[in-house]
């Protein structure tokens, strides 16, 4: 089994990086260091041939003749002192050497000489192979005299190129000296810029869920941070609200099931009290019936919710009938609505949609009961279903005072009542309309007028 392999920390990566950014700016400057110092010593070391030429031209045409030059070596070596690396020849025209400084075993190239009447310039100096590195030599005829004489000047160039050398491992070696000091330093540095990180981390592992009050400081820190933070305090933001509602949904669950449960248990005490006639014992459980109903529900939304939540529900999309649909869900709620004196009405073009017919009933039930309970004596509550140009709208709106703007973020949140009177639900009819239209792939919109109008729209769209 391969060992788990813990991810470098950040710290040491950015140090590293960092490092590495040091090194290759280093590496670029002292390379471009070397090469000029290389190119500077070359183009002096040439010049320096020149001006001796030029000095040793000058010194051989004060002399009266080639002869003169073989007879006093003294003024010529001199030019000369001082520089092991360099080796003078100068000869007769017919080729006898009339001084020759200690001269390599290596053979000068036959290069051209320059004319007695032309300056050197720095193309007439040429490259030679000494045993080491690579020499440099320049051949020029000076006069003696009426005399020509042929000057040979070569120069070894090892010790300098083993100055460039030196240099070049000088080079490396600080190079190497500082990206080690870059990466020292930059750990140190990024280490001390991450404690805010810490701080972070030690806030977070104060919450919990019977503190999630708590927020991170996001004023005074980096922008990245505070970006992380506020990501972080928002996420905590839902969170609260989240945990909020769901333990007073268990306080609201419990309250709700204790009334339905604690009828049943007082009537059934009562009716167990003394003897009851077989009538009393049917009317008793008619009325509970109800009350097992009312639980029966309360049970059976909040199962609904889990299964879509787990993705346990898979729909069963039919091609229906949408005026139907709508009239059956109109005939269903007529007697009720007659009762609290609400005129309910259908407006619904001849339209098909392939849609659950259970779940359509369902999200379409939600919403009249909603709306029936919410319209007062003598409003109307309208079903309407028409072609809209995404797909099939099914609206159902109804007059009354509606919904104040402050509850319409969370109107389609699990457990949410506007009303905090429990004369409604446990506040799960509408997120399992939005769960509904979430699974058909559809919309769910709200549009609330106080005081006029409320109006919901199932937006199911063409598939
Ligand atoms: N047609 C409506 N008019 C006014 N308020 C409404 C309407 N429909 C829903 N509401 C508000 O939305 C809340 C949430 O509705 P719902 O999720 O069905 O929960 P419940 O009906 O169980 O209270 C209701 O408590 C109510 O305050
Ligand atoms: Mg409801």
């Amino acid at each position: 089994m391969n060992p788990v392999r813990r991810p470098m920390s950040l710290t040491l990566r950015v140090a590293l990086l960092l490092s590495a950014v040091v090194a290759a700016s280093f590496l670029a400057v002292g390379a471009y260091l070397y090469h000029t110092l290389q190119r500077q010593m070359a183009y002096r070391d040439d010049a320096e041939l020149i001006g001796k030429v030029d000095q040793i031209r000058r010194i051989i045409a004060g002399l009266p003749s080639a002869a003169a030059i073989a007879q006093d070596q003294g003024p010529l070596t001199d030019t000369l002192f001082g520089h092991n690396d360099f080796m003078l020849k100068v000869s007769a025209a017919d080729g006898r050497a009339l001084l020759q400084t200690s001269l390599t075993s290596r053979p000068l190239p036959q290069v051209d000489s320059v004319p007695a009447r032309r300056t050197l310039t720095l193309e007439d100096i040429h490259d030679w192979q000494p045993a080491a590195g690579v020499g440099r030599m320049v051949r020029a005829t000076g006069m003696a005299g009426n005399e020509p004489v042929q000057i040979t000047l070569a120069r070894e160039r090892s010790d300098r190129l083993k100055l460039l050398s030196n240099y070049s491992v000088d080079l490396l070696l600080a190079l190497c000296g500082g990206a080690l000091l870059a990466t020292l330093l930059g750990y140190v540095v990024v280490r001390h810029s991450m404690r805010r990180l810490r701080s972070v981390i030690a806030k977070a592992n104060q919450i919990h869920t019977s503190r999630l009050n708590t927020r991170l400081s996001v004023q005074d820190a980096p922008v990245e941070l505070r970006e992380m933070g506020e990501a972080f305090n928002a996420m905590l933001n839902r969170l609260e609200d989240g945990v909020q509602r769901l333990s007073g949904f268990a306080a609201d669950l419990a309250h709700d099931m204790r009334t339905p449960v604690n009828t049943l248990m007082v009537e059934t005490q009562v009716a167990l009290a003394r003897q009851r006639s077989a009538e009393e014992y049917q009317q008793l459980l008619a009325s509970n019936l109800e009350e097992y109903e009312r639980l029966a529900r309360m049970i059976e939304n909040t199962l609904f919710l889990a299964r879509v939540d787990n993705a346990q529900l898979a729909l069963q999309r039919v091609t229906l009938d949408l005026s139907a649909e709508l009239q059956r869900i109109h005939d269903y709620f007529e007697i009720l609505a007659e009762d609290v004196g609400v005129r309910l009405s259908v407006d619904a073009q001849p339209l098909q949609a392939d849609i659950d017919p259970v779940l359509l009933q369902r999200a379409v039930n939600n919403l009249v009961a909603n709306a029936i309970r919410h319209t007062p004596q003598g409003g109307t509550v309208a079903l309407s279903a028409h072609a809209v140009p995404d797909g099939i709208e099914i609206t159902v709106s109804n007059s009354g005072p509606g919904i104040a703007p402050e509850h319409l973020p969370h109107i389609f949140d699990r457990y949410y009542r506007a009303d905090q009177a429990r004369t409604s639900g446990a506040g799960l009819g509408l997120s399992i309309v939005r769960a509904i239209m979430e699974l058909h792939g559809g919309k769910i919109s709200l549009d609330s007028r106080p005081g006029e109008q409320t109006r919901f729209s199932l937006l199911f769209k063409k598939i």
